[in-house]
């Protein structure tokens, strides 16, 4: 990880497993406050006890993207505890459209898909930008995928092309480039930074554990993708291969 030398404040959606669990393990090791939003109590403090137990600084918050209520009792929380937040780690999502092909996915799939991926991220990112402004350097970063970069799935010769028909969740995550370069844009010329990040193709649930690398693996990608160093970049696809990512 880049330049960190004090702890910071970094609040993880969807972190009770897979990569975003990891993620906090890999971020409360190297000394930072690592708070785990998961819609699930029970899965939420199950995880976070583990960090802990860990010796890991890691709290459990309540939040389920797809419902505002949460988010917004949870950056009242962060407010009231910290008073602001360092990092913001949009990694919750979801997938329901593998093993069918576009003509063959309903509508109601592809709205619950665009709930969490697109419209959470953008809910998520609205109710807690006022506390990242109160940070000296904030960082919002997007957990997006290959599969949302246009010109990966214009490729006919990409090694993706065997995921191109996820109808759902690859424009979710083309959608969600989009939604980072938007904001990217807005918040050029502040201290906060806004960039889309990748783990890697890892086995986790979202895949049934067809990735090549391990769910710990893409954590320690993401993790060092987050930069609170003046240099760190902005408005770009970090690629967990190092350099960035076509859009
Ligand atoms: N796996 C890969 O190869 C890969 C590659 C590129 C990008 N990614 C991205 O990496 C991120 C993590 O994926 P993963 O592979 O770790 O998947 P995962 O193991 O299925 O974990 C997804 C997490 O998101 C949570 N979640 C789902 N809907 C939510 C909601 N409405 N509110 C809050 N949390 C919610 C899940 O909680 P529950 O336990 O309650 O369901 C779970 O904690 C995703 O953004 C994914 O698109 C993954």
């Amino acid at each position: 990880m880049a330049s960190t030398t004090d702890s910071k404040i970094i609040l993880i959606t969807g972190a009770n497993k897979g990569i975003g669990f990891a993620t906090a393990r890999h971020l409360g090791r190297a000394g930072h406050t690592v708070l785990l939003g998961a819609r699930d109590p029970h899965r939420g403090e199950t995880a976070a006890a583990t960090l802990v137990q860990d010796g890991l600084d890691a709290r459990y918050l309540h939040l389920d993207v797809t419902d505002p209520t949460t988010v917004d009792d949870a950056a009242l929380h962060i407010a009231d505890e910290f008073g602001h937040l360092d990092a913001l780690i949009n990694n919750a999502a979801i997938t329901g459209d593998r093993g069918r092909p576009p003509s063959g996915l309903p509508t109601g799939v592809l709205r619950e898909i665009y709930e969490t991926n697109v419209l959470g991220v953008v809910t998520t990112t609205n109710t807690m930008l006022p506390l990242l402004r109160r940070a000296a350097a904030g960082r919002i970063a997007n957990v997006s995928s290959g599969l949302g970069t246009i010109a990966i799935l214009a490729d006919p010769d990409s090694p993706l092309r065997d995921y191109a028909r996820l109808l759902g969740y690859n424009s979710s995550k083309a959608a969600l480039n989009a939604i980072t370069l938007v904001y990217a844009a807005e918040l050029t010329g502040t201290t906060i930074t806004v960039n889309a990040v990748s783990p890697g193709f890892c086995a986790t649930d979202l895949n049934n554990h067809t990735g090549v690398l391990t769910a710990d693996e893409g954590g320690a990608h993401i993790a060092h993708q987050i930069d609170f160093s003046p240099a760190s970049p902005h408005g770009v696809f970090l690629s967990d291969q190092g350099g960035t990512y076509p859009w």
